[in-house]
C-alpha cells in the first residue's frame, strides 16, 4: 500500500484502457476477471491505485456515476464546502449531487481512499465533518426530491402549528353550555362578595334610620275615653241620692233629685270646682258637695251658696236610649246661670 494519490491524468487512463479493454475483448469469464486485476496491477502507476476491494473498481462512466449515486452518503460530504461559516446551521446544508469530473474525481478518490485503507485528508476531513453534520434524511436524492420533501415537511409544520382552540366559526355554531348551579349557590357567593356585603350592610343601617324617623313621628298619643258612655237605668239611681260611681274614672256624678224646680229629674254633675277647678267631695251626711282648696259648697242639685265659688256646678249632656240605658255625653255642657239647665238635654225626667 502506498500513500501516493492517483492523478486526475491517471485515473482517466486507467478508465480509458479498461474501457477500451472491454470493448475489443470478449466477455471475460468468471475465472479471468481475477486475472485482469494483475494486469492492471503492472501498470507502473497501478499499485497505489488498486483498490482493496474488486467491487469498488470502475468500470465505465455509466458504472461511475452509478457508483456514486448509490454511495450518496458519501457524495454530499467529499462535495460539501469544508467548513460551514458561523451561524450557519448545519442541518440546513442540502445534499449536493456531483455536477462535474472534479466532483466526481473526488469521490472516487474518497471511496478508494476508504477501500485501501488510507485515511487521506480528505477522508479525514470527511470522517471528522461527518459526525458534525449530520447526513440528512434526503441524501441520495434529486434536488425535485429535497424540494417536494422541504415542501411536505413545512406543511407538517403548518399543521402542527395550527391552533389547538377550534375556529371562531365552528365554535359560534355551536352553543355553548354553561355549567348550571344552584340558586343558593348562587345566591351564597354573591352575598358573600366584598360588594353586596356592603351595600346590605348599608341598606340595614338605612333601613333601621328610617325605623327610627318613623316612630319619631308618630307622637305618644294618650288614650283618651269616649266622651259619650252609658251608665245604666234609671232604676239603678234612686231618688233623693248622689252616685259617686263615675267620680273617679268619668269626673261626674249621677244626680236624683226633685229639689230643683221641683221636678223629678235625673241628671249629670260635673266634679270640678267652679271656683279654680278644684274637686269637691259628696258630704252624704251634710247633703252637699264640699270643695277641699277653699271651703266652696254646693248643694245636691249643684247650686252653690257657700265659699268662692262663683257659680254653680255644671251639668253634661244625659239622655235615655232606646235601649233603656242613660247615657252620658261630656262633650255637652250646661251652665244654670246662662239657663241651659233647660235643655232636655241636660236631664232626663223620671215618671
Ligand atoms: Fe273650689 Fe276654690 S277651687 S273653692
Amino acid at each position: 500500500m502506498t500513500d501516493k494519490k492517483p492523478s486526475t491524468a491517471e485515473i482517466m487512463a486507467m478508465l480509458r484502457k479498461k474501457s477500451a479493454e472491454g470493448a475489443s475483448a470478449p466477455p471475460p469469464a468468471p475465472a479471468t476477471e481475477a486475472s485482469a486485476v494483475p494486469a492492471a496491477a503492472s501498470a507502473p502507476a497501478e499499485p497505489a491505485v488498486t483498490p482493496a476491494t474488486p467491487a469498488a473498481k470502475p468500470k465505465g462512466t455509466a458504472d461511475i456515476m452509478a457508483a456514486i449515486r448509490a454511495k450518496g452518503a458519501i457524495a454530499p460530504v467529499a462535495a460539501a464546502p469544508p467548513a460551514p461559516a458561523a451561524g450557519t446551521p448545519a442541518s440546513g446544508t442540502p445534499a449536493a449531487k456531483p455536477k462535474g469530473t472534479s466532483d466526481i474525481m473526488a469521490a472516487i478518490r474518497a471511496k478508494g481512499a476508504a477501500a485501501a485503507g488510507v485515511a487521506p485528508a480528505a477522508a479525514s476531513v470527511a470522517v471528522a465533518v461527518a459526525p458534525k453534520v449530520a447526513a440528512p434524511a434526503s441524501a441520495g436524492k434529486s434536488p425535485a426530491e429535497m424540494i417536494q420533501a422541504m415542501r411536505a415537511g413545512s406543511a407538517v409544520v403548518t399543521e402542527s402549528a395550527k391552533p389547538k382552540f377550534p375556529p371562531k366559526s365552528a365554535a359560534a355554531g355551536k352553543k355553548q353550555e354553561l355549567p348550571r348551579r344552584s340558586f343558593p349557590a348562587v345566591f351564597f357567593e354573591l352575598i358573600c362578595t366584598p360588594y353586596y356585603m356592603a351595600w346590605t350592610l348599608m341598606s340595614a343601617i338605612g333601613g333601621l334610620w328610617g325605623l327610627g324617623i318613623a316612630r319619631f313621628m308618630m307622637p305618644n298619643t294618650v288614650l283618651e275615653l269616649p266622651s259619650k258612655f252609658k251608665i245604666g237605668s234609671l232604676g239603678d239611681f234612686p231618688l233623693g241620692t248622689v252616685s259617686e260611681k263615675f267620680k273617679a274614672s268619668r269626673g261626674v256624678w249621677i244626680v236624683h233629685t226633685d229639689s230643683y224646680d221641683g221636678q223629678n229629674v235625673v241628671y249629670a254633675l260635673s266634679s270640678v270646682c267652679t271656683h279654680l277647678g278644684c274637686t269637691p267631695s259628696w258630704l252624704d251626711a251634710e247633703q252637699k258637695y264640699k270643695c277641699p282648696c277653699h271651703g266652696s259648697g254646693f248643694y245636691i242639685n249643684g247650686i252653690n251658696f257657700e265659699g268662692p265659688a262663683p257659680r254653680p256646678l255644671e251639668r253634661v249632656g244625659l239622655v235615655l236610649g232606646a235601649d233603656g240605658l242613660l247615657e252620658v255625653d261630656k262633650s255637652l255642657k250646661f251652665q244654670e246661670e246662662l239657663g241651659q239647665w233647660t235643655d232636655p238635654k241636660s236631664f232626663v225626667r223620671v215618671g
